[in-house]
């Protein structure tokens, strides 16, 4: 998978070299490439923002920069498939879809993404239509709540998608028995020892009954789901 992303804080993305997603990129299975959106301005101050017609706080992303670097990515001939068109382009913003685990299994089918990491007060409207053109467009929020710019949500969205890439996680058993993958909160987990500082396991896991630890887990995930998250349950 390709995974491009813009921003004016690329520092933000050397995270990505360590960890499973760093492995993963060191062997080939996530090619992932952070562009400075300021490499695509052209005046002496690398202007990339601007005050906002009609008046208000704050400044808004030129959309200028943004073209350039958005269709500079879609025509790179490096990129996945056929010439690299295409691709789908992610703006991280609180005023998006919200994104679950069901957008993450969506987006790590795709050959291509582009991450557009928007500052300030967003970015000028008429840069969504313009990546319209030049593949699909989705706007995604992590949640409701509002970060100082897409470059945290763009993170936690690349560590979510990658991470079901195949080959990304060794142990692909791993992605199936976890919180979200069945609509319900993940069962708690122990290791050893099993007595400590007068906290002790669950027998259950000791007694070696698949079965009715398989039971004892399923009765964990639902109970705590009802507690913490119960709109998972239609409650
Ligand atoms: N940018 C600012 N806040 C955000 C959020 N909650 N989700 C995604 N992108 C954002």
């Amino acid at each position: 998978m390709r995974i491009d992303v813009v921003s004016i804080f690329p520092a933000f993305f050397e995270a990505l070299e360590v960890s499973l997603l760093g492995r993963a990129r060191g062997a080939g299975i996530l090619d992932i490439r952070v562009h400075d959106l300021r490499d695509s301005t052209h005046d002496r101050h690398r202007t990339v923002d601007d005050t906002p017609y009609g008046g208000g706080a704050g400044m808004v992303m030129k959309p200028e920069p943004w073209a350039e670097a958005l269709q500079t990515i879609a025509t790179d001939a490096e990129a996945p498939p056929g010439g690299g068109q295409h691709p789908i382009f992610i703006f991280p913003s609180p005023a998006g879809e919200v994104f679950t685990q069901a957008t993450a299994g969506e987006l790590a089918e795709a050959p291509h993404l582009v991450f557009g990491c928007g500052r300030y007060e967003g970015i000028d409207e008429r840069v969504f239509d313009y990546a319209a053109e030049l593949g699909s467009v989705r706007l995604i929020s992590l949640g409701d709540y509002v970060l100082n710019g897409g470059e945290v949500a763009a993170m936690a969205m690349i560590e979510a998608i990658g991470r079901l890439v195949p080959g990304v996680v060794g142990n692909p058993a791993s992605l199936v028995e976890e919180s979200h993958e069945d609509g319900l909160l993940e069962y708690p987990s122990y290791t050893k020892p099993a007595a400590w500082r007068g906290r002790d396991v669950p027998p259950v896991l000791l007694s070696g009954n698949h079965g009715a630890i398989a039971a004892w887990r399923r009765e964990q995930q639902i109970e705590r789901t009802r507690a913490r998250r119960p709109d998972l349950l239609g409650e």
